[in-house]
């Protein structure tokens, strides 16, 4: 991005306002709470794009319940994914025993999740589910993994916002919105 500028000007379009992720994801939470009750929950976020979902989520729920996080790390610097699945950070709470809510910002090839829940597994918690803020709806999902809770279902766009970035940027926008085109095709070196 050009400097002087603000992120909003690389922005083509909002897809999702702050009112409308705020009433979503209340809306989650309440549903999560409702079906935990009395069960021991631990909401394990992906890092780093479900970070604000992830603090947004555990404030909406209203049971108690431990967070912890996991790290992976599939697209590099670009708008594709590499179809490789990093993992760079395991839990640290015990997850043996416990019922296990993982929270993603974006499902697309749903590569990442299946990798994290098999991660998961080998913790033997009791139960696993899937908390997507955003389910992209792409063609061909390379692996299906069920998702329970899933907050807006978008087009096969590339969106930034809301933790999700392009190039470790655009993360802190408090909407989800499209990229304009001519970020992707700018000059590497003004980046
Ligand atoms: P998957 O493994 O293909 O499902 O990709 C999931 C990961 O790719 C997400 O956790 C994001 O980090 C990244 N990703 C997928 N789609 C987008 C997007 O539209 N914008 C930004 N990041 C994305
Ligand atoms: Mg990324």
């Amino acid at each position: 991005m050009a400097k002087g500028k603000t992120l909003h000007d690389d922005i083509e379009e909002v897809v999702f306002d702050e009112k409308q992720i705020a009433a979503r994801v209340k809306e989650m939470g309440a549903e999560i709470s409702k079906d935990y009750k009395g069960k021991d929950l631990v909401l394990v976020g992906i890092l780093r794009g479900g970070l604000v979902f992830l603090s947004d989520l555990t404030r909406a729920i209203e049971i108690p319940h431990q967070f912890d996080m996991v790290g992976a790390s599939s697209y590099g610097t670009s708008t594709s994914s590499s179809g490789r699945v990093q993992i760079t950070k395991d839990v640290e709470i015990n997850l043996r025993g416990k019922h296990v809510v993982i929270c993603e910002a974006i499902n697309d090839s749903g590569r990442t999740l299946a990798a994290i829940r098999d991660l998961l597994r080998v913790h033997h918690p009791e139960s696993i589910a899937v908390a997507t803020f955003l389910y992209k709806k792409v063609k061909k999902r390379t692996t299906e993994v069920e998702v329970s809770y899933s907050g807006f279902e978008i087009d096969d766009k590339f969106v930034v916002g809301y933790g999700l970035d392009y190039a470790e940027i655009y993360r802190n926008l408090p909407y989800i919105g499209v990229l304009k085109r001519r970020v992707y095709e700018e000059p590497k070196k003004e980046k």
